[in-house]
């Protein structure tokens, strides 16, 4: 069969380019659909129901542009979302296809890398209150501490580009002290726009800490996975092509979106509800 799909990669808005970044910095040949639901972002404090309700339309959506694969790069939406749509919703709408999540990648690295077997985690509050960290380093390790603190103000202080104030240094040592009494050795950044806070993070951790950003991690993961299941890899084609879909304005996108992406992207207008591109 001819090699004519894409990987889709879906966030809320434009925290997932930085994994999506990371992807294509291990696996350049793939073409790739980014989509950031951006008109709806952030999803961090939206209720579980909603979360599930908005990655189907995301999946539909990316599965009608002929993907072949979806990575959810939202911890958000894969706390929330994905063990349904991988269970449930595609099993019956899309057999043979797959969907995948960050949660998982972070949690094996993590697990790899502590020796004292204490590990915190700083998420949105959807992704702590999920429980779902909890889940997946009960099923890698049960010998394996977690410590969750949601941090809500992270991620829309870099969506509006404020991460160099000194307000923004304030607020994160002030969510961070939450770990001084817990001896971790590691320290996940589990929502996808903590990586470009990731020095002011190490800086302000009240005591050393290994850091683990998704973004590094997922491109090897996906490597591996695509080698383990040649039944999907066969199907996505390779010129290297990049299309980048936003549920909102496509000038913000392109702006912000670059930061995310590290060059300079182009971005057309997604209507979720009708699964058509316009633009
Ligand atoms: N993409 C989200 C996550 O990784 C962060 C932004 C949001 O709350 O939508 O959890």
């Amino acid at each position: 069969m001819k090699r004519n799909k894409s990987i889709g990669v879906f966030d809320s808005g434009f925290g997932g380019l930085s994994i999506l970044k990371g992807i294509v910095k291990t696996l350049p040949e793939y073409d790739y659909i980014y989509l950031g639901d951006t008109a709806r972002a952030p999803y961090g404090a939206r209720t579980k129901e909603t979360i599930l309700e908005f990655t189907k339309q995301a999946v539909d959506f990316l599965f009608q542009k002929n993907c072949g694969l979806i990575i959810i790069a939202c911890n958000s939406a894969s706390s929330d979302a994905l063990r349904k749509i991988q269970r449930e919703y595609i099993t019956k709408k899309y057999p043979g296809l797959k969907v995948l999540g960050v949660l998982i990648p972070g949690a094996e690295e993590s697990a790899l890398v502590t020796k004292n077997k204490k590990i915190g985690v700083i998420a949105t509050e959807a992704t702590v209150f999920s429980k779902s960290f909890e889940r997946e380093f009960y099923k890698i390790d049960p010998k394996i501490k977690i410590y969750q603190r949601a941090c809500p103000l992270l991620a829309p202080i870099v969506e509006e580009g404020q991460e160099d104030k000194d307000s923004t240094e304030i607020i994160i040592k002030d969510y961070l002290e939450f770990f001084r009494n817990k001896d971790i050795d590691t320290l996940i950044l589990g929502c996808t726009h903590y990586g470009i806070l990731k020095e002011k993070i190490i800086k302000n951790m009240p005591y050393k800490v290994q850091v683990v950003c998704e973004s590094d991690v997922i491109g090897k993961k996906l490597e591996g996975y695509l080698a383990r299941h040649l039944e999907i890899e066969k199907n996505i084609s390779k010129n290297g092509k990049r299309v980048f879909f936003t549920t909102d304005t496509t000038t913000r996108f392109e702006k912000l979106g670059s930061k995310f992406f590290g060059k300079k992207i182009e971005v057309k207008k997604a209507n979720l509800l009708g699964g058509v591109a316009s633009k």
